[in-house]
């Protein structure tokens, strides 16, 4: 859907997404992010692999068509280096990284249902191949896999954390999907949103880390914050790779947001703070209907010259920056430095 202009009254047909191309089962540039935990992701992967177990065989084949797509596994990382950081990291971090993971495997099942997206990964998404139906029940399936193993941590606390998480990811979900082709959304609503379907669950990955790691409830709450921002950053990055990212690096369509109606933060800066005439330019193509790749370009071409790339980039830089300084108190050492590194990364990534 694009953007509904109610003076116009039309409701676009959504544009065929275009397909990219990746090597398979590459986990982009991220790989090379986490070398002091290279040995535990490898861990966690075939953690993931083994999580499955079910008597109808399309369960293990749709999980594993995601799972082996690969992924940049940033929320296990996150767990696992928030665990490490505060002293920890045994079986129980292992157990919250595999959780978040498939809760995160789920979300993104069922969004590419809700986007009805056809590339995920570098690969046809799991509704394209097996259908909405099937796409659905799978990642419900996926999803309560990590109650079980969250559970095996002893602590109740964890698995109810889990649980609010997941609500809150969902009211963003929801609430994005009915701000789609509304002129009112705002600024404040996109960061409500962006907090509640992506932010909140890598903030749970470095509370849930910290806590089994043994942190201190000031160590938990300053992992969560940084976890939070981390997680806003990086939806910010998505919604602009979605705008200028090359697919085959991303594996995933681009101008799929301009496509499904959805105004991101350099198309707000222009609707609320650009100049009129940056404005008046925009209108109406984000209120066309079937965008066709010249019409993204022409956007993006606005977009850059209008500077609203440039100030959602700058946006995300200071909560990276805000993020890495929430550690100022821990010790120095690799753990550290590997969730710094992972801060800055998430806005200069191109995958
Ligand atoms: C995609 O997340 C969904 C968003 C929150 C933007 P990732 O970019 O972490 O997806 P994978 O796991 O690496 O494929
Ligand atoms: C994140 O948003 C979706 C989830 C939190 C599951 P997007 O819709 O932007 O993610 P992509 O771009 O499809 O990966
Ligand atoms: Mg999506
Ligand atoms: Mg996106």
């Amino acid at each position: 859907m694009a953007i509904v202009d109610v003076r116009a009254g039309n409701s676009p047909p959504r544009a065929q997404a275009v397909i990219g191309a990746r090597p398979q089962g590459t986990n982009g540039d991220a790989e090379a992010l986490f070398p002091q935990i290279h040995a535990d992701l490898r861990q966690v992967e075939t953690r993931l692999r083994q999580a499955v177990h079910a008597n109808v065989p399309v369960v293990p084949e749709v999980f594993l068509h995601t799972v082996h797509a690969g992924g940049k596994r940033v929320r296990p990382a996150l767990a696992l280096l928030a665990a490490q950081l505060c002293g920890r990291c045994d079986e129980a971090a292992f157990d919250v990284a595999v959780a978040v993971e498939l809760i995160h495997l789920a979300s993104l099942i069922h969004d590419d249902v809700v986007d009805d997206s056809v590339r995920r990964r570098a690969r046809l998404t799991a509704n394209r191949v097996w259908g909405n139906k099937t796409a659905v029940l799978v990642a419900d399936f996926v999803h309560s896999l990590a109650y079980p193993i969250l559970s095996r941590c002893g602590d109740v606390a964890l698995v109810r954390r889990l649980s609010e998480t997941v609500v809150q990811m969902v009211e963003g979900e929801l609430a994005q999907m009915f701000n789609e082709g509304s002129l009112e959304v705002t600024e404040p609503h996109y960061f409500q949103m962006i907090g509640d379907k992506t932010a909140s669950l890598m903030a749970l990955a470095c509370e849930l880390g910290a806590m089994v790691g043994g942190g201190s409830s000031a160590q938990i709450a300053a992992l969560r914050d940084y976890g939070f921002k981390v997680g806003l950053a990086f939806q910010i990055a998505d919604d602009l790779l979605d705008l200028t990212g090359d697919e085959e690096r991303i594996g995933k369509p681009v101008g799929n947001d301009l496509r499904c109606g959805r105004l991101t933060l350099p198309l707000l800066h222009v609707l609320h703070n650009g100049n009129a005439a940056a404005k008046e330019e925009l209108l109406p193509l984000i209120c066309r209907g079937d965008l066709e790749v010249a019409d993204i370009q022409r956007i993006r071409a606005l977009l850059d010259r209008a500077g609203a790339l440039q100030h959602a980039a700058e946006y995300a830089r200071g909560l990276s920056s805000a993020a890495a300084e929430l550690l100022a108190d821990f010790p120095d050492n690799e753990a550290r430095q590997a969730l710094e590194a992972l801060a800055a990364y998430i806005v200069l990534r191109t995958t």
